[in-house]
């Protein structure tokens, strides 16, 4: 059955169901437009990636025993038989060496959440470059920057669940230490959650009840938030031809992209299911179980974590004093109001932004990055910034690795915090004015050829291809940037409009076969200078320069 056969299929049917039903508009709906560009994969990894988190974490659900009640280690790994241990250690070790494809699905759970954050966190980042937030998709903005925040809630309240040495540190210096630094009410609220001292016995099945059940549920309810949010509101394409505020230009909903989904679908569990089964992660048993008096050298969080820790690490050791009673450490200033504070800077960015700029227009067409040079520089800093802290947070494998010492490894950070993202700043600033201009330079003059002319007075230029074709003195007609990609190389100039002619199984058309003939006469016959060298390119100028008049 061929494309146009099942969407006509598929359409009748949905027209069938409509009449038959009160489900009106069935049809419509299967007919709708999603732009195809390949960035919109992010959103779709996200909600994959999850559903294999969701059913391998369920799967684990079935043997782990999230209990801290202590007990011998009697298992098949010698290097722990007769040690003392939890049952939330015992049943994760157990799981990974003794129950039948444990570690697989172990693996498996672990690695997709890095997928699925990762996902998350590429979302955001083309969101933010593209200003796919602006009006009217801010309140979209937040679901996702949310959602990011449940996600690394989730993987660190995960990691905490196998009771083995780095997650007992990682609670130890995460959540204890964080809790503890909070003026007045910290010393109060860490007996809160730890029902106790650190680190007792009632935090693993609270922390097992809220991974297992509330994070899960507040992060289903968020995506389906934002798949709402998206079909309400169309996604936000880039310019191009016959792109307007007012269309999508993509694929239909049936069967296309359900088609493309199903495979992406596909593509990432098999990508997961190779990375469980190949590349190991968090081998529990070689770290042995938690014991609050020892900390393993090296422990470091996951990376989405890390930046929390590289900037507990940087921050200068100034503690603060209230009413002379309360002494407030520096991980207080540090973690809770510096991470703090950027955490609300960006869900409110939006509104910032609309604010300063006093764009209020609503935008269904996205903005390539160079074209919003400010923004993107903005972001560009702040990425710098969170890799900055990012490599911090290792400083101490960094000095180990390279024979430096540490407290030259804690100044290099805090200079390079300060002169780091300024820099990306400057540097991507002019990035983008510089890719504006060659863009805008190709535009007015036309595409390089690579075919190198000798003037009659000696000197040597470059044949250009004009894309608007060429006026009457044989000059190039420039062509004004709309905020489309603009071809480069000939090659390209299908890239935004209707493939050029030719191929590998079709030769170039006939006229275009003659053109090097030709252009070696006019060559010899003529005074480049004069005649324009653009008309003699133009004769064989490919159908395609049409498409990137839109641009
Ligand atoms: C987005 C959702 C989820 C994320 C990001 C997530 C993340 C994690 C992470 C990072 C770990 C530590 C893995 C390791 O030991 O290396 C973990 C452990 C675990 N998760 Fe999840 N999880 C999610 C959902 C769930 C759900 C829905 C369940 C159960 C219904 C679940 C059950 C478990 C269990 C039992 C463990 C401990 C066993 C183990 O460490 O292998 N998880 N999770």
């Amino acid at each position: 059955m061929n494309a146009a056969t099942s969407k006509y299929t598929v359409a009748e049917a949905a027209d069938g169901l409509d009449s038959s039903t009160s489900a009106g508009g069935l049809r419509r709906r299967l007919n709708r437009v999603f732009p195809t560009h390949w960035s919109l994969m992010f959103g779709e990894i996200v909600v994959y990636s999850f559903v294999v988190v969701l059913v391998s974490g369920t799967w684990l659900a079935l043997f782990f025993d999230p209990s801290m009640t202590q007990t011998v280690y009697d298992g098949v790994y010698p290097g722990l038989r007769g040690v003392t241990v939890s049952r939330a250690y015992e049943s994760t070790v157990d799981i990974s060496l003794e129950v039948r494809g444990g570690l697989f699905v172990r693996q498996a759970h672990a690695w997709s959440t890095h997928v699925f954050i990762a996902a998350i966190l590429a979302l955001l980042l083309r969101t933010f470059f593209t200003g796919g937030f602006r009006r009217p998709r801010e309140a979209s903005w937040v679901v996702v920057v949310l959602l990011l925040l449940a996600g690394m809630i989730e993987g660190f309240t995960g990691h905490a669940l196998p009771d083995d040495l780095l997650s007992g540190t990682g609670l130890r210096s995460g959540l204890s230490g964080i809790t503890l630094s909070i003026p007045v009410i910290g010393t109060w609220l860490h007996w809160g959650v730890f029902d106790g001292d650190f680190p007792g016995t009632s935090i693993i099945p609270r922390l097992y009840a809220v991974h297992a059940f509330v994070l899960p549920a507040v992060i289903a309810a968020l995506i389906a938030l934002h798949a709402v949010t998206v079909w309400l509101q169309g996604h936000p394409q880039f310019p191009g031809p016959h792109r307007t505020e007012r269309n999508i230009v993509g694929a239909r909903l049936v069967p296309t992209f359900a088609v493309r989904a199903i495979g992406l679908f596909a593509i990432t569990a098999g990508i997961l299911a190779a990375m469980a089964g190949l590349f190991q992660i968090n081998p529990v048993w070689t770290l042995g179980p938690f014991r609050g008096a020892h900390v393993s050298a090296g422990s470091q969080p996951d990376w989405y974590m890390a930046f929390f820790e590289g900037a507990v690490r940087l921050w200068p050791p100034w503690e603060m004093y209230l009413f002379g009673r309360y002494t407030v450490p520096s991980v207080f200033s540090a973690a809770v109001v510096g991470m703090g504070s950027l955490i609300v800077l960006l869900i409110v960015y939006p509104f910032l932004e609309r604010r300063l700029a006093g764009d209020r227009a609503h935008h269904d067409l996205v903005q390539r990055p160079r074209d919003a040079p400010v923004r993107t520089s903005t972001g560009v800093m702040a990425m710098s910034f969170y890799g900055w802290l990012t490599l911090a947070a290792g400083n101490d494998i960094i000095a180990l690795t390279f024979d430096v010492s540490l407290n030259a490894m804690v100044w290099i950070g805090r200079i390079g915090l300060l002169l780091v993202p300024p820099a990306a700043y400057v540097l991507t600033y002019r990035i983008c004015l510089g890719l504006q201009r060659a863009d805008r330079e190709v535009l007015a003059h036309g595409i390089e050829t690579g075919h190198i002319t000798r003037l009659p007075t000696g000197g040597y230029i470059e044949v250009r291809q004009p894309l608007g074709g060429t006026d009457r003195s044989g000059r190039a007609i420039g062509l004004s940037y709309q905020g489309a990609r603009v071809p480069k190389q000939p090659n390209d100039l299908g890239a935004s409009g209707k493939p050029v002619e030719g191929g590998w199984f079709r030769p170039d058309p006939a006229p275009e076969l003659l053109s090097p003939l030709r252009d070696r006469v006019v060559t010899d016959a003529t005074d480049p200078a004069t005649t324009g060298l653009s008309e003699r390119v133009s004769g064989h100028r490919r159908p395609a320069c049409s498409g990137s008049r839109g641009s």
